[in-house]
């Protein structure tokens, strides 16, 4: 469900016309809609109502501190994955007790970072990262609370690059050697382990996958529980998909359904960190139609947004619905929809059957509010762009489109 409705021709976000704020704001901008974000984080964490639970956003889908400040008001934690998404989270004002950091190359500033900040568990990924979290504990005089991410080796049935619990990913430990690790964390004193944790990919369409990866993480928690070790946090990590085109992902009251039965018993408190599913729908990228031109195979569509702002068909080949802002009677015919960057893999979507489109009309690419803009660059010297936030009938720019001034702003020439 989301907030972007045509009213009679033109499309709408919530109460506002989306050429409106394209007049007001110029293109491209990202834009978002406040109730569908508000709506996905209340879906989700209703569905585990019934059980002890922790909803971890990740911040990764996308960082705009506004956005954080929506969740973080619903009651949301946070996954991190760096000190910079820490100082996002805590700048938005959301709770340390409710922060998880994953991500297998935590650097010592970020450790320390995040071990003054007293957040909720560290996720380690490697027998070294916990000796370093470790020898940091003593510098500090602090406690870390950890738990170790087992890579369960379950093939998620997703795209390879967004596949991260395979024996042959980088993620995680691996399933036997973790035990091993667990055992030696008894021995650091700084070290409390409070934890298991997985993620096994994202964009995920199927149930199956996620129950296996439970079963496999369930088998470890009564090993450890019957070797004395309290286990308080059962972290699943995120990856539940989201409809771009034809998938039909399960929904999150199945989802939920299917873990806690497979977690019945253990007493955990649950940590879910989803991050696609609550912002993808949630937004769209506006462009303008700069030129169109036929080539001798193809015909192109040439819009003023590109690669550097969603990298996502680019490198995943991912599909994102384009509609016009504004309908209108016209044939369909078959496009590549590019952008102003000086490479073939600049495209927002190729062999595409769409509504002929007009120089200077606004087209709508859907489904953009997860890592469109947290995966956007400079590439080419493009600023990025505005980021949109629509509540009602109101509109907020909750990120200026950045300026030539900007791009330059952190360089020098030498003497
Ligand atoms: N937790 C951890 C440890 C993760 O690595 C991720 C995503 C998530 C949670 C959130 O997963 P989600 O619920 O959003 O599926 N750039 C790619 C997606 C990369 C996902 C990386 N990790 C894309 O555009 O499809």
């Amino acid at each position: 469900m989301h907030h972007f409705q045509y009213k009679g021709n033109d499309l709408y976000c919530e109460d506002m016309a989306v050429e409106k704020i394209a007049k007001e704001v110029g293109t491209p901008f990202y834009l978002y809609s406040k109730e569908t974000l508000e709506h996905h984080f209340k879906v989700f964490d209703k569905a585990f109502l019934d059980v002890p639970h922790i909803t971890c956003y990740a911040v990764k889908a996308n960082s705009n501190i506004a956005i954080l400040d929506i969740f973080g008001s619903l009651g949301s934690g946070a996954d991190i994955v760096s000190g910079g998404e820490l100082f996002r989270a805590l700048r938005a004002g959301m709770s340390p007790d409710r922060i998880v950091y994953s991500g297998v190359g935590k650097k010592i500033e970020e450790i320390d970072f995040a071990l003054k900040s007293n957040i909720l568990m560290f996720n380690i990924e490697s027998s070294q990262e916990l000796e370093v979290i470790n020898q940091r504990t003593e510098k500090l005089g602090k406690k870390a609370r950890i738990s170790i991410r087992i890579n369960p080796d379950v093939d998620p049935k997703t795209h390879p690059y967004i596949s991260t619990g395979l024996k042959k990913s980088k993620f995680g430990i691996d399933i036997k050697k973790a035990l091993n690790e667990y055992r030696r964390s008894r021995e650091l004193k700084n070290i409390e382990v409070v934890g298991v944790d997985c993620h096994i990919g994202s964009q995920i369409t199927e149930i199956g996958p996620f129950r296996d990866a439970v079963r496999k993480i369930r088998e470890i928690v009564v090993t450890l529980a019957s070797e004395g070790f309290a286990i308080k946090y059962l972290d699943l990590g995120g990856g539940l998909g989201i409809p771009y085109h034809v998938e039909e992902p399960p929904q999150p009251d199945e989802y939920a359904r299917t873990i806690i039965e497979e977690v019945r018993g253990l007493g955990c408190t649950l940590i879910l960190e989803p991050g696609r599913l609550l912002v993808g729908n949630a937004g769209i990228l506006v462009t303008k139609v700069l030129y169109t031109k036929d080539g001798e195979e193809k015909s192109f569509v040439i819009v003023d947004a590109g690669m550097n702002d969603l990298i996502r068909p680019s490198i995943y080949g991912s599909f994102h619905f384009i509609q016009p802002v504004k309908k209108e009677e016209r044939k369909n015919a078959m496009v590549d929809v590019v952008g102003p960057v000086c490479e073939s893999g600049d495209f927002l979507a190729s062999a595409r059957q769409m509504p002929e489109a007009r120089p200077g009309e606004l087209l709508a690419v859907m489904s953009a509010g997860a890592y469109g803009f947290a995966m956007s660059s400079n590439y080419n010297s493009r600023p990025r762009v505005a980021e949109v936030l629509v509540q009602g009938d109101r509109y907020y720019i909750i990120r200026k489109r950045e300026t030539f001034e900007d791009l330059i702003r952190l360089e020098e020439i030498q003497e």
